[in-house]
């Protein structure tokens, strides 16, 4: 019988980065995208409908899944179908999403009931595989389906969105791989110690008022925070020109703020934006 499981996208309003090395996190989930997977026990050949992640890293996503549940005999060679409305490379948790959609799926096939922390650390290790080393940020936001303040792996707040927050987010066009920008941001830091120390408890500073401005619908204070992040992540060498100049239109046409968002070196910008701005 098919066993079908759901998980939606994610966009990081404050925090991508510094997450990794401690520093509060502030993510909201995407519900208009999504990734399904199908698990079909009765049926053979390992198949994917659309790419969610690349086909190779799929594939070692799903055998890191079946060994994570303990089924890698029973299921190594079952039908699984993925579909995705989710862009790969823009920041918006494809494959946290794959992740979730896929271990839940695969436990519902194979009755088992997972405990939230089983399910954390389950995800945790398929994101491991596609990303080197992640902070567990996009799988908790996903997971939840609401916005988060995140503190570390299973610490973390489920807020409530303020009241007429409207996001926009406009891609680069340019797929970004957030393991090179992870890598990226671990050569700069090693490089430039004071420098990052110095900007991380700057940037901790700013988050907290920003995550604090979230829970209280104090939306321009929270675009402050969102554009003093963009010029803190185009200092750690994850921006892109292309990223500047999205930011920079949004911040003309009277956004609030406006960043990239999630590893950047391509994917995405996103804009917090006044209501009657918004067409779509
Ligand atoms: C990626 O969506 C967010 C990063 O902070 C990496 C992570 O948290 O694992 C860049």
């Amino acid at each position: 019988m098919r066993s079908s499981h759901r998980a939606c996208g994610k966009t990081i309003l404050l925090g991508e980065h510094w997450v990794v090395y401690g520093t509060t996190a502030l993510a909201v989930p995407i519900e208009s995208i999504e990734t399904v997977v199908d698990v079909l026990p009765g049926q053979t050949g390992f198949h994917l409908d659309v790419s969610a992640v690349h086909r190779a890293t799929a594939e070692r996503v799903y055998s890191t899944a079946l060994e994570g549940l303990q089924i890698a005999d029973m299921a190594a060679d079952w039908a699984v179908h993925v579909q995705s409305s989710i862009p790969v490379g823009e920041g918006m948790g494809s494959s946290a999403a794959f992740g979730c959609a896929l271990i839940q799926a695969l436990a519902k096939a194979t009755h088992q009931r997972l405990s939230f922390e089983s399910l954390w650390e389950r995800v945790l290790e398929l994101e491991t595989v596609v990303h080197g080393a992640p902070s567990g940020l996009d799988h908790t936001v996903i997971t939840h389906g609401a916005p988060i303040a995140f503190y570390g792996p299973q610490k973390y707040d489920v807020l409530h969105w303020p009241t007429d927050c409207s996001l926009l987010l406009a891609s680069s066009g340019q797929p970004g791989s957030t393991r090179q920008a992870v890598e990226n941001v671990a050569q700069w830091r090693k490089d430039n110690l004071d420098h990052f120390e110095q900007l991380q408890r700057t940037m901790s500073d700013v988050i907290e008022v920003g995550v604090d401005s979230f829970q209280r619908g104090e939306l321009q204070a929270l675009g402050q925070a969102m554009n003093e992040s963009h010029t803190a992540l185009q200092t750690l060498g994850v921006s892109l020109p292309i990223l500047d100049r999205l930011v920079q239109c949004a911040l003309d046409a009277g956004a609030w703020g406006a960043k990239l968002t999630g590893a950047g070196l391509g994917g995405a910008v996103l804009a917090l934006v006044p209501k009657p701005c918004i067409t779509q």
